[in-house]
């Protein structure tokens, strides 16, 4: 199985960025924690950040026919973009929804996401663990649908 890991804008700032938010973690350390839980599952996942919603668009374009499934925090674009939803509607690949922060917890901006509704489903409030379990989850729904 092939994950692609989608990381939006401001996440490269992570581990200096909010921290009581956000938690000390890098990005780095997200990814190697991801990679990691993925050796144990036999699959395998590509990690990647982009500040630009065009990027963050062909990045999910150019998984078409080469990806399984897609695991995305789209930090700020979450709350916003038509686009990004309409790109993971256009390739129609199983998308889980993450969020280090409980986004119903803050701002209410933060409550409505563009993405959840496609999704299979999200997991917010945990930081590193809403990765780590979002693809575990995601792993275990494409080994019961393929
Ligand atoms: C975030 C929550 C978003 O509201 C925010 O804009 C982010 C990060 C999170 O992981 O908690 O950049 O997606």
């Amino acid at each position: 199985l092939q994950i692609l890991v989608l990381h939006g804008p401001n996440l490269n700032l992570l581990g200096i960025r909010e921290r009581s938010v956000y938690g000390d973690l890098s990005l780095d350390q997200i990814n190697a924690a991801l990679a990691d839980q993925m050796a144990g599952l036999h699959g395998l996942i590509e990690c990647q950040q982009h500040n630009s919603e065009g990027a963050i668009v062909e990045a999910i374009h150019s998984a078409l026919g080469n990806k399984d499934g897609i695991l995305i925090n789209a930090g700020a674009y979450t709350h916003t973009s038509v686009a990004i939803r309409d790109a993971l509607s256009g390739v129609n690949l199983p998308v889980v929804e993450v969020h280090l922060s409980n986004i119903y917890q803050r701002e209410s901006f933060r409550h409505h996401s563009y993405i959840a509704p496609i999704a299979i489903g999200q997991i917010s409030g945990f930081g590193l663990d809403s990765y780590l379990l979002g693809l575990k989850a995601l792993i275990r729904h494409l080994r019961k649908t393929q």
